[in-house]
């Protein structure tokens, strides 16, 4: 039976499927290498929800009104046979904008099958051009080049991409306007992102966020910039055209101007649990109930009740919750997608 979209009170239109919670990268501000090391138990093979699970949670959850879907990690290319998941996922009616976020180093191993399968577009998280200092970002001395190697293939492969790079005062400032002119050139949309504090271990400083505000300024001193129309309702990234291109950036003012009055979108981990808000203490246990035999509607009316009850707006609450001291328990980005 087709049900109806849009029938909920909250609008819920963007759903983040965590696929596995490992990376071939140790980001510290993500996967600390001291906490997330040899001994880090990470989830295995049958507590991790498998493609019929997945593909039936879409479905439900676009018969209430998600269309759009982005698969997440840790790093997605490492979940077995993902091709086979886009397809299944693509073939869904009401979902229409299907995207990955990955590190970038297994694309040229994988671009085109992405492609194949149905996937249109990806976005490549890569912090710094500058060896060195990209590097110490990722933990693992992975060199720019191969990001860069896996960028090409993408667009080898006829895929649209998005760049993300998170900026940190102190750490990679100083990469803003050299990611601005290479990307400029090439043609990619660039967004900067504000260092949040996701998790428990980034040991995350509001000193350290470098505001979007300050971003614009720095890259209009180089480049006249143009701001655009946001392309839905509840976009997060603020969006802007270098004057006489059609190459855009975006912003992304996570913390200096936070958008959870409008947040319309939730995240599964890869086993099942769904989290209504980026920096949420606990999920929902999805897995449990798609495991126990109950029908499409019961699963159905669960999601609607969790979405319809939800309260959360950290972003808007954490100069707050800083002041008081407190430290409530996140969940981890790694584990989450971001
Ligand atoms: P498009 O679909 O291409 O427009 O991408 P997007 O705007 O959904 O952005 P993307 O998925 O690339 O997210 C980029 C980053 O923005 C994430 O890694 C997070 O750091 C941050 N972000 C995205 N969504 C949220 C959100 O709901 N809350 C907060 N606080 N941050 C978010
Ligand atoms: N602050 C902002 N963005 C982050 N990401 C990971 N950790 C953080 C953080 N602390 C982003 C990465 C990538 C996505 C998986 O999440 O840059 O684009
Ligand atoms: Fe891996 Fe992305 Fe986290 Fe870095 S930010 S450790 S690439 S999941
Ligand atoms: Fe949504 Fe939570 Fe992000 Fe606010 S902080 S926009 S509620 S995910």
């Amino acid at each position: 039976m087709d049900f109806p979209i849009d029938t909920l009170k909250r609008p819920l239109k963007d759903l983040r499927i965590s696929v596995i919670d490992q990376c071939n990268f140790r980001c510290p501000y993500c996967m600390p290498a001291e906490v997330f090391g040899n001994h880090y138990a990470f989830l295995k093979r049958d507590e991790l929800l498998n493609f019929d699970e997945i593909t039936r949670l879409t479905r439900i959850a676009a018969d209430l009104g998600v269309h759009k879907i982005r698969l997440t990690g840790g790093e997605p290319l490492l979940r077995k046979d993902i091709d086979q998941l886009i397809k299944m996922l693509v073939a869904i009616p009401r979902i229409d904008d299907l995207a990955l976020t990955t590190n970038g180093v297994l694309l040229p191993r994988f671009a085109e099958r992405l492609k194949n399968a149905g996937m249109k577009r990806i976005t490549v998280s890569l912090d710094a051009l500058d060896n060195d200092c990209f590097q110490k970002m990722n933990g693992r001395n992975v060199q720019v080049a191969a990001v860069l190697k896996g960028i090409e293939a993408a667009a080898a492969a006829g895929l649209r991409i998005k760049i993300n790079m998170v900026v940190q005062k102190g750490v990679n400032e100083s990469e803003i306007l050299p990611m601005s002119r290479f990307f400029k050139q090439n043609g990619h949309t660039l967004r900067f992102i504000e260092f949040m504090d996701v998790g428990n271990h980034n040991g995350w400083k509001m000193e350290q966020v470098f505001p979007s505000r300050r971003i614009v300024e720095l890259i209009q001193s180089e480049f006249p910039l143009e701001p655009l129309n946001p392309n839905y309702p509840g976009e997060v990234a603020r969006r802007y055209r270098y004057s006489g291109t059609e190459v855009e950036i975006g912003v992304i003012a996570s913390v200096t101007q936070p958008f959870c009055a409008n947040c319309m979108r939730s995240r599964l981990s890869a086993d099942g649990k769904l989290y209504t808000c980026l920096f949420a203490n606990e999920g929902w246990d999805l897995r449990e109930v798609l495991r126990n035999g109950e029908t499409d509607d019961d699963i159905r009316e669960t999601l609607r009740a969790i979405w319809e009850n939800r309260h959360d707006r950290y972003s808007e609450l954490r100069t707050e919750i800083l002041k008081k001291h407190l430290h409530p328990h996140k969940v981890e980005m790694s584990y989450i997608g971001g």
